[in-house]
């Protein structure tokens, strides 16, 4: 009997889930900055995906330079990819911003050999 219980408990548990999770709206980044996206802004939940990944260090990728140089007690957490990345690159930053998401994001996946490294698997339609 009280395995039955605790065997519907779960039961009830998972369908909640199944539920709460369907309604719940993926976090995204927006791609507006980029003139005509082509696809549906990466799927990126913020806090959830660095505190499962377990990065600690906020200039893993939002990093700040001077003259080119990495200043690595820095962080920039204060300022948009975008404001250092442009469509193009330019003499001030040669890595244009699409280069500089899919470099950052892509590159980690690879080497960690965990997260998604697919266009549809970041860019999930909406
Ligand atoms: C690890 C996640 C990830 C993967 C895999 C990935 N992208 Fe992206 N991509 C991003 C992020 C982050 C941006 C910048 C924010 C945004 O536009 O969502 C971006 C931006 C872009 C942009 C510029 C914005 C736009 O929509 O025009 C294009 C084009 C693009 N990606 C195409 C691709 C293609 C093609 C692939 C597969 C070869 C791919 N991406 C794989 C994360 C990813
Ligand atoms: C895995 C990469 C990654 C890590 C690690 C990370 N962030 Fe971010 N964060 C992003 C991206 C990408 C954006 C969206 C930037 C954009 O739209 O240009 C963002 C946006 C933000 C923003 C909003 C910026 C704005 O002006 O709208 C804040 C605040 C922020 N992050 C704080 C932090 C802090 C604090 C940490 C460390 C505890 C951290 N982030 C770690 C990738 C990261
Ligand atoms: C304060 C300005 C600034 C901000 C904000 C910034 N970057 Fe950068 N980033 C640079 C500069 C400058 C370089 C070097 C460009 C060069 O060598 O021409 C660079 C280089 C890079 C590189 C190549 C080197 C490496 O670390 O692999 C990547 C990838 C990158 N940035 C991704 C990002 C992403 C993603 C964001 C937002 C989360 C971001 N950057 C925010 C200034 C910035
Ligand atoms: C320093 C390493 C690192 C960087 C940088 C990084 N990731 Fe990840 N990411 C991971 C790891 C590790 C996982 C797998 C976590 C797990 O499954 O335990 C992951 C998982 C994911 C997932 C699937 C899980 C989820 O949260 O939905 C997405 C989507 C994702 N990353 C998107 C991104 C995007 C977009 C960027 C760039 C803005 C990025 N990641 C940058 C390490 C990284």
């Amino acid at each position: 009997m009280k395995h039955k219980i605790i065997f519907m408990g779960f039961i009830l548990f998972l369908l909640t889930a199944v539920v709460a999770f369907s309604d719940i709206e993926v976090e995204r980044l927006d791609p507006s900055v980029f003139e005509k996206p082509h696809r549906p802004g990466a799927v990126f939940e913020h806090d959830g995906h660095n505190e499962m990944a377990g990065i600690e260090d906020c200039a893993v990728c939002h990093h700040v330079y001077e003259d080119k140089n990495l200043v690595t007690d820095e962080s920039s957490e204060d300022s948009l990819c975008s404001e250092c990345h442009f469509l193009k690159k330019t003499p001030e930053n040669s890595i244009p911003l699409e280069v500089a998401y899919h470099k950052r994001c892509k590159t980690c996946h690879f080497e960690e050999n965990k997260g998604p490294v697919l266009c549809g698997e970041c860019h999930i339609k909406e």
